[in-house]
């Protein structure tokens, strides 16, 4: 009994035994302080987000931020309907790059109690969505079954997003979570190119120069159709991040 008892003690003194890591939290000597009254932390947290948005573009797996430049996306899928095309739309291996260019305009943020409202603008001047689509879709009296890869080239982004969250406590320091997340992104301009549609070059050509006819209606429908997959995409990338940055100390200590 006691040799077990001498081995475990050999061992957690040689550090085999090591105690669970403690959690990194993000290093913040280099940022502003914000101030303590949020409604005065708006400018101030705009420029930490603008500091922190290129640096973590590579992500951190102890940070629990995954690289978001490109920003992978697995799949998705939603339905079309408008007009006289209805039908399903599945894309795969979805790259967004860009994000890391991401500039925040405006910040807006309201606490009461531990709610959090968090309005932020912000803009990206170029994105490029890559990826694999599949689709089944009647055009009238037409069935179709697409498939290839498709290449959106988006410009001047302009993102207007409501978060609301809630700050809660964790091994005695302060963290927020967000809990909803609403995005409305309007595009200056978009260009689609995808191959595949009928099979046939011309005909494709054709297709295509009628989508980028049409693309602010495609837009206005896809991006409600597709909320419920990608928001909640965006709720865990984000608060897995959250989770390692306690609030505290982004804020001035009081006087
Ligand atoms: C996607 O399209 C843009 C604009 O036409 C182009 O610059 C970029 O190289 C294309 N990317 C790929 C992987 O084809």
């Amino acid at each position: 009994m006691h040799y077990i008892a001498l081995a475990t003690i050999c061992l957690w003194a040689s550090g085999v035994y090591a105690a669970p890591a403690e959690p990194k939290y993000l290093s913040t000597d280099d940022l502003p302080k914000c101030p303590i009254d949020a409604d005065h932390a708006g400018e101030c947290i705009k420029l930490i987000m603008n500091e922190l948005i290129p640096r973590l573009r590579l992500g951190d797996p102890e940070l629990g931020i995954e690289p978001y430049d490109p920003l992978v996306i697995d799949r998705l899928s939603f339905q079309y309907s408008s007009g006289a095309v209805n039908g399903k739309i599945s894309v795969r291996n979805v790259k967004l790059y860009g994000f890391a260019e991401h500039k925040i305009k405006d910040v807006n943020v309201k606490v009461k109690g531990d709610k959090v409202k968090l309005r932020t603008v912000s803009e990206i001047p170029k994105m490029n969505i890559l990826g694999d689509y599949k689709a089944e879709l009647q055009v009238n009296s037409l069935q179709l079954k697409p498939k290839g890869t498709f290449n959106l080239t988006l410009s001047d982004v302009e993102n207007r997003v409501i978060m609301d969250g809630e700050i809660y406590t964790k091994d005695g320091l302060r963290f927020l979570r967000l809990k909803d997340i609403e995005a409305n992104p309007t595009v200056r301009d978009l260009t689609i190119k995808a191959n595949g549609i009928f099979g046939d070059p011309e005909l494709d050509e054709l297709a295509l120069s009628v989508a980028n006819n049409y693309w602010r209606d495609i837009y206005g429908i896809i991006l409600p159709e597709t909320r419920q997959s990608w928001a909640p995409v965006m709720l865990r990338l984000i608060n897995e991040a959250l989770q390692h940055m306690p609030i505290d100390q982004f804020i001035q200590s009081p006087k």
